[in-house]
């Protein structure tokens, strides 16, 4: 890969990136194996988590069967809610304290393994759940040490939640999504085994299948590093960098991997090969947002799944009505890109390219228009909602949105150029019809 003009580091800019990356098995079967590594991880007596719907699935029967072979004792917890929130986190971590586990095992989408991760730390560390929050919000107090081994074991191919030292969950009372994020809540295996996915209806497979391509293009449209002041000490250096020359490689694959397998994994259940390729590119992505970052589309995500409780999804019929995060990313994705390209358009361009869409004479500064008009086009394939009106919000809606967004700081400082209230509001307008 030639080097990149993109990361050119100023005076003050940093020129240093870390890449921290949990371990990682991958390949079908590889469920059988789990007993085996929470062994070698340590592990004696295991709590093993889930929801109610996986509880009762094969990759749960196989996971049981697995840690029960290598004679682990082993409690399940099968509580997890879609969209954990602070009182959840209360009642899972007061099964763990009480438990007293040396092992956490998760089983399930981003949810289950979120609050596995919230569970853990709150045990290990009891605290307000608000303490570890980014200010102004939380108390912004630094995860104390390290938790207890997890080996997170996603069922979706979706939110890479698997790799990432990530949790996002909904204060019950001020209505907020919000998040704790340190390396140290990292898994330390993420266990994919792409035959989890085999039973997941379409619709679920295009909501996970599109966050798992924002993930990689917000990674791959991020900032540059090299933007952030270089920090007086290495212990500052935040979690998020921006785009790295690392974090590109994993973006620019799993692009490339779901624009080839999204809509033949969502209109093809049968279709195996697509479901395990997009399975690998949900990880690839983990491994690159995980240090990178996401921006605009995710800070934008958040009020759309927080102020809608009505809408129901193809595919997540048995779930309380609510807006599935892919979704509620994508949604806004385009309007985002094209917003975002004037600040990289070869960038845009290339993503637009990985995608699938012929870029033969297009000028560079185009980039942005094809990327968004591309994405459109697999939304309206994959049948996701064409706009933010089908899923019920009006222009009434956009000034509260705009101010929920942009109280996102985290994700919004990796966005490749300023934004204000205004612009996301705009964005927002431009997210209502897409076709
Ligand atoms: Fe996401």
């Amino acid at each position: 890969m030639p080097k990149s003009t993109y990361f050119t580091a100023g005076p003050d800019g940093d020129n240093i990136y870390t890449v921290t990356a949990a371990a990682m098995k991958f390949g079908a079967g590889a469920l059988a194996e789990l007993g085996a590594d929470a062994v070698s991880l340590g592990m004696k007596r295991v709590v093993l988590f889930t929801d109610a719907n996986i509880a009762a699935t094969e990759p749960a029967a196989v996971a049981m069967e697995a840690l029960k072979r290598e004679g682990l004792d082993v409690a399940v917890f099968d509580a997890c809610h879609a969209e954990p929130t602070d009182l959840t986190i209360k009642e899972a971590t007061a099964f763990c304290r009480d438990g007293n586990f040396d092992g956490y095992v998760s089983l399930g989408g981003g949810s289950v393994m979120d609050t596995a991760k919230a569970a853990n730390l709150f045990a290990t560390y009891p605290d307000d759940p608000l303490a570890y929050v980014n200010a102004p919000i939380g108390g912004a107090k630094p995860v104390p040490g390290p938790i207890k081994p997890h080996i997170a074991c996603p069922t979706t191919c979706g939110t890479g939640s698997e790799t990432t030292g990530i949790i996002i969950f909904d204060l019950t009372e001020a209505k907020v999504k919000t998040g704790i994020s340190s390396n140290l809540l990292k898994p330390r295996m993420a266990m994919v085994d792409p035959t989890t996915t085999h039973s997941l209806p379409a619709g679920v497979v295009a909501s996970t299948g599109f966050d798992v391509l924002t993930h990689a293009i917000e990674s791959y449209t991020a900032r540059p590093f090299t933007t952030r002041k270089r920090p007086d000490h290495p212990s500052q250096r935040p979690p998020y960098q921006g785009a790295t020359p690392y974090s590109d490689i994993g973006s620019l694959a799993a692009i490339r991997i779901g624009g080839a397998y999204l809509e033949r994994a969502t209109l093809d259940t049968d279709d195996i090969e697509a479901r395990h390729q997009l399975m690998f590119a949900a990880t690839l992505a983990g491994l690159a947002f995980g240090n990178a970052g996401v921006h605009i589309p995710h800070a934008m995500s958040y009020p759309v799944s927080q102020f809608n409780h009505e809408y129901r999804a193809l595919g997540y019929e048995k779930a309380d009505p609510m807006v599935p995060h892919g979704i509620s990313v994508v949604i806004n994705a385009p309007a985002a890109f094209r917003f975002t390209a004037k600040a990289a358009p070869e960038r845009h361009l290339e993503a637009a390219s990985a995608l699938g869409a012929n870029v033969s004479g297009i000028d560079p500064a185009d980039g942005g228009e094809l990327l968004a008009t591309t994405l459109i086009e697999m939304m309206r394939k994959t049948g996701i909602s064409s706009g933010l009106a089908e899923i019920g919000y009006t222009d009434a809606d956009v000034p509260r949105m705009a101010a929920a967004a942009f109280a996102q700081k985290r994700p919004l400082a990796q966005a490749p150029l300023e934004i204000t209230e205004d612009d996301l509001a705009a964005i927002y307008q431009g997210a209502m019809r897409y076709w």
